[in-house]
């Protein structure tokens, strides 16, 4: 067991923390490097946007070897008030890019290539762990640029990017921000980890108007996420 997760488990005694603590001893480490207290955030994510009725599909982008999104899936199955939605997984499968400039100089040093190479066959293998079918559920192997605009996504509940760097984030955001449903929950593993994530995020808000409607949330010593505004920005004209 992890201290991380005992740690869970003393703080929020129930049966509901056991059976996610359960299901992350079951994917870590071989299918996630996502940390304990950002994956109980995923999972309670997908539980409170069935819990409010919130309609649209999970996507994850940033995948590796599946663990993140099993824990999502099997929030979805388990959440009491399900609403009906797909899951969509993108990920290049060959490990990150290059990190550009807006990622700062502890990126460079730490990325190689195949940094954070995961493989489809292991996200089947950590849905397997979880006895989750796949039949909702769209693996779309591909950089971003490439796979993101070729598939038929209508509207997202949550929008998982754990890609590390700048550029995909930002791309990730641009491309499928104004498809959340309002309401729904955007959320980044990086943020705080990666300097480029904050960058992009903050980037991204500035650019659309969305500073100050935006509400970010941190998670424990890494990760954030925040909500998309019910009532979009309304700007007076003369
Ligand atoms: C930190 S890992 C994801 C970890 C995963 N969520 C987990 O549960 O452990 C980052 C992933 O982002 C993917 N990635 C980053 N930039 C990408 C891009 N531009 N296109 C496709 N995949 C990308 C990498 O291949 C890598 O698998």
């Amino acid at each position: 067991m992890y201290l991380d997760l005992a740690l869970f488990l003393l703080r929020n005694p129930s049966s509901e923390s056991l059976r996610v603590a359960r299901l992350i001893t079951a994917l870590k480490p071989r299918f996630t490097m996502v940390r304990s207290a950002n994956l109980i955030n995923l999972h309670r994510t997908v539980t409170h946007v069935n819990n409010l009725g919130i309609e649209g599909d999970i996507v994850e982008c940033g995948v590796w070897n599946g663990g993140s999104a099993a824990l999502m899936w099997a929030a979805q199955h388990q959440s009491q008030q399900r609403v009906n939605r797909k899951m969509w997984l993108f990920d290049s499968f060959q490990g990150v890019p290059p990190p550009s400039d807006d990622d700062g100089a502890s990126a460079k040093e730490s990325y190689f290539e195949g940094f954070c190479k995961g493989d489809p066959k292991n996200v089947a293998a950590a849905f397997d762990r979880l006895n989750l079918p796949l039949a909702d559920v769209q693996i779309v192997p591909g950089w971003f640029e490439d796979t993101l605009h070729t598939v038929n996504i209508e509207s997202v509940a949550v929008l998982h990017i754990d890609a590390d760097w700048y550029d995909p984030i930002l791309f990730v955001l641009r491309t499928f921000y104004d498809r959340v449903t309002p309401g729904g929950y955007i959320l980044l593993d990086d943020y705080s980890f990666w300097t480029g994530s904050n960058k992009a995020l903050a980037d991204f808000l500035n650019e659309r108007g969305l500073t100050d409607l935006v509400e970010i949330h941190p998670v424990a010593s890494m990760g954030a996420f925040f909500r998309k505004p019910i009532a979009q920005p309304v700007f007076a004209t003369e």
